[in-house]
């Protein structure tokens, strides 16, 4: 076959396979614990996780066996009642247990009072009105609440991406709100100098902004914890600030650069086309010991962008925020001399700003 028809056969089949499947309902997408509710002892017991997709697509990981991941896609989904409280999906499963590989069977799933979410299965596997256990008291639920379920890359699956210091205070209220958090914004992504930036809505007036920093993270941790907390957004442009904590403790340049090349190709899986700011890191005057590795990254991670990763920007704060001298200027931070001031995120916000106008204007 000659090529050019290869490739239009594969667009096609691409084209038309994504456009059979049904979008995710919002209110979905997502990381869930799977859990036993037992009305008795008012607890959870974790069965394992379900991660939604935006596409029609999600993956389930049972804790039984983690190292399995299932893959189904809607194939129909009915919002049975309108007011979005009761869906039924007809689902096939595509990786799984033999018995259900390639079988379409109904599921229904109705929103319970405290947004957690009900299941359950068609005995018959056909959709129906009746939904069989939807008076269970004692259901398997799909819930944002318990601040001890067990989460892992449902991708990677040795990777667990809970338990650290962030889960509770930060990354889970991320995961309950996903379902409520504003889409198509410009999404700060990032370690602390993107949580501490609480001006965002008086610095860019023109743009719908969201925060979605995490404090003390590393980029590595940024991009583990990417498809759970941003990917489902689909953010309009990414400003990404991470970094400098991996640098502060003792990851190398090189190093740095590695995580930089595995992230950008993650939001590409995701965001074809979607702008991408990275904003150099910053030179802190209470980590000047490590002024010569920061600046090295920079270089590194600025060469990357230029060289393999087009519709990516590197926004350079580094010379703007140095004295005369060549050091950190210390009237930009606050007393920590690591976070910044008000000083500090003015060079920030003119820096982005130019950069969101040259991408708006682009379009
Ligand atoms: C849906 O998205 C996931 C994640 O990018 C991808 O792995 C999967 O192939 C997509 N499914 C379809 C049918 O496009
Ligand atoms: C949705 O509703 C229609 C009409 O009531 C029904 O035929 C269908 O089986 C339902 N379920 C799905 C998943 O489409
Ligand atoms: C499921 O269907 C796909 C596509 O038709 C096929 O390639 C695959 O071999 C089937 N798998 C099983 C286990 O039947
Ligand atoms: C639904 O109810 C049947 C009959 O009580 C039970 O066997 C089944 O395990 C229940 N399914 C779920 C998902 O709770
Ligand atoms: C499945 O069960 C429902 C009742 O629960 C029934 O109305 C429907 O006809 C059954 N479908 C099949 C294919 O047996």
């Amino acid at each position: 076959m000659n090529l050019h028809w290869l490739i239009l056969f594969f667009v096609l089949v691409t084209t038309c396979a994504q456009g059979a499947l049904p979008a995710t309902p919002l209110f979905f997408r997502g990381l869930w614990c799977v859990a036993k509710w037992s009305s008795t002892t008012q607890s959870y017991t974790q069965t394992g996780q379900a991660f939604f997709y935006n596409n029609g697509t999600f993956t389930m990981n049972y804790l039984d066996n983690p190292s399995s991941t299932w893959v189904n896609h809607f194939t129909a989904v009915n919002n049975t009642d309108g007011a979005g409280g009761t869906y039924q999906f007809l689902t096939v499963t595509t990786k799984g247990p033999s018995e259900l590989v390639n079988k379409t069977l109904c599921y229904w799933r109705r929103k319970i009072s405290n947004t957690e979410v009900l299941f359950g299965r068609q005995s018959n596997g056909t959709c129906t009105s009746t939904f069989e256990n939807d008076t269970s008291t004692d259901a398997l639920r799909y819930t944002r609440t318990p601040t001890t379920c067990r989460y892992i890359d449902d991708e990677n699956t040795n990777l667990v991406i809970s338990g650290s210091s962030f889960e509770v205070g930060t990354l889970l209220p991320y995961d309950r709100n996903l379902a409520t958090a504003v889409r198509e914004a410009v999404v700060f992504y990032g370690s602390s100098s993107i949580v501490k930036w609480t001006t965002l809505a008086t610095d860019f007036p023109d743009y719908t902004t969201l925060n979605r920093g995490f404090g003390g993270s590393t980029l590595l941790q940024c991009y583990q914890q990417f498809k759970r907390i941003v990917q489902p957004l689909e953010p309009s442009i990414f400003i990404i600030y991470a970094g400098e904590n991996d640098i502060a403790g003792g990851t190398t340049p090189v190093t740095l650069q590695t995580v930089f090349r595995q992230f950008v190709p993650l939001i590409r899986r995701f965001y074809h086309n979607t702008p991408i700011a990275y904003i150099s890191l910053k030179p802190s005057p209470s980590r000047v010991s490590k002024m010569s590795q920061m600046n090295d990254a920079n270089n590194r991670i600025r060469q990357d962008i230029n060289l393999l990763f087009p519709g990516v920007t590197f926004i350079d704060i580094w010379p703007d925020m140095l004295l005369p001298n060549g050091q950190p200027n210390p009237d930009l931070f606050v007393a920590d001399q690591l976070h910044m001031n008000s000083k500090g995120y003015a060079i920030w916000t003119k820096a982005v700003s130019a950069y969101l106008e040259s991408v708006f204007a682009k379009k």
